[in-house]
């Protein structure tokens, strides 16, 4: 049966799921894990309190783990999370000065930078920084960097965009802006805001932890698109779906709704990647007993599995069908050559994960047909699509990078 994994991939589109350090000791959940996803991200072993559990003293060896995994066994993309949260934090930063605290977030994301560099092709700067109040006046709520550094966001970003490479995605991330609504209406004024005052910032992720019942598909597309309009990416980055009691028809429900998500995704230019928070309801935060991510306690698909499958690859699923996938977001743009570099492309930002293709000129078909695909690393048989390359020119051996050259209209 085709995997979510080789279905994402002849969309371009990156798949993903968060991890833990438990890869280690569950063979079962580390092997589906690699089979089924291209994307990976650290449920919670690169945040503060694993990395930098002492004043100064950081410990990488959680985020290593996770890393090291995406990068090497599951052969993905690793995403970033994240360098700058309100919760969670080791009781050192709590006790903290104003002045102290805003001298520690920089120093951490530096750190962060140092050790990481472009490993993360994303990173959630900013987490959860919006408060879920409707009626407040401060669109920001109160944590554990805010009202004491007032600026933290611009700090955050401005140091991320200073400390990583230039092609690492700066992302803000929260919860509860799925749709169009009072918090995402805010999020929407924050990050415009900090695109007017020349923030930098690359990217929106909807966390999406959403119940049974779900509906307004619309309204996500809405707001991706307004995301989008803004020049920003869109990353689903948290998705699971949880149940307070379950039966054969909410299977069927949370399947529909899965699916749903993924074609506002596919049907949205500026979404780039789709990610559940977990894969396994064995392991999540929300409890097996929610049922919310796509294979179930025993690592069996659920029918979210094959919904999804379907809108991916256009063929009906078994059972009840997801609404009908739409043609792909983009058509094929003016015939287009490729200059093939010394190596991999230097500074290229990863949009797709890796494509599965039987030549050169195939990967390079695949970028043609890719908004924003001006170059891509292929040895003829992965392809990884990039939005931007400063790669020279010349002979290459193996791997190689080809920059658009001609566009011939
Ligand atoms: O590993 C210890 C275990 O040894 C100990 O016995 C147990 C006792 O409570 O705690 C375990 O650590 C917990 C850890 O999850 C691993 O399960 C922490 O207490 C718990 O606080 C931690 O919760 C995580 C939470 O973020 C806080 O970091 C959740 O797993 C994780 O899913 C959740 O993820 C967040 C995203 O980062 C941001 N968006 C919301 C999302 C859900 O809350």
């Amino acid at each position: 049966m085709t995997t979510l994994r080789e279905a994402a991939a002849k969309k371009g589109i990156f798949m993903g799921a968060a991890v833990n350090t438990g890869i280690s000791r569950d063979a079962t959940y580390k092997a589906l894990a690699q089979k089924q996803y291209n994307l990976a991200t650290a449920e919670n072993a690169c945040k503060w309190g694993a990395t930098h559990p002492q004043q100064g003293k950081f410990d990488f060896s959680n985020c290593d783990e996770i890393r090291n995994f995406t990068l090497n066994e599951m052969k993905g993309t690793f995403r970033g999370h994240n360098l700058c949260w309100g919760s969670y934090n080791p009781g050192w930063l709590k006790s903290l000065s104003a002045t102290a605290k805003k001298a520690a977030l920089i120093n951490h994301i530096q750190e962060m930078a140092k050790h990481y560099g472009s490993d993360a092709f994303a990173w959630d700067v900013v987490n959860e920084a919006v408060t879920d109040n409707g009626g407040a006046q401060d669109p920001l709520k109160n944590t554990d960097w805010y009202p004491d550094v007032p600026d933290y966001i611009d700090v955050a970003f401005t140091t991320a965009r200073a400390a990583f490479p230039k092609n690492v995605k700066l992302f803000y991330n929260d919860y509860n802006i799925l749709d169009k609504r009072t918090k995402s209406d805010r999020v929407y004024k924050l990050v415009k805001s900090m695109i007017d005052r020349k923030v930098p910032i690359d990217g929106v992720g909807l966390q999406a932890h959403i119940g049974g019942g779900y509906s307004d598909v619309a309204g996500v597309k809405v707001n991706m698109e307004r995301f989008g309009a803004l020049g920003l990416d869109v990353h689903i980055t948290e998705l699971d779906i949880s149940y307070n009691s379950w039966s054969q028809s909410s299977e069927t429900e949370q399947a529909k709704i899965y699916a749903d998500l993924l074609q506002a995704c596919l049907d949205t230019p500026a979404c780039k990647s789709f990610e559940t928070w977990g894969f396994t309801d064995k392991y999540t935060w929300k409890g097996t007993n929610k049922h919310p991510l796509p294979f179930d306690e025993n690592f069996k698909p659920k029918a979210a599995v094959s919904s999804m499958i379907s809108v991916l690859t256009g063929s009906p699923a078994p059972g009840p069908s997801p609404s009908p996938p739409s043609p792909s977001p983009t058509p094929p743009g003016p015939k287009r050559s490729y200059d093939r570099l010394t190596q991999t492309c230097l500074n290229a930002a990863a949009i797709t994960g890796k494509l599965s293709v039987g030549s050169v000129s195939e990967c390079e078909t695949l970028c043609d047909k890719q908004t924003g695909c001006t170059s891509l690393d292929t040895d003829g048989s992965d392809c990884y699509l990039k939005s931007h390359c400063e790669g020279q020119t010349g002979q290459c051996s193996g791997w190689c990078g080809y920059r658009v050259k001609t566009l011939i209209v």
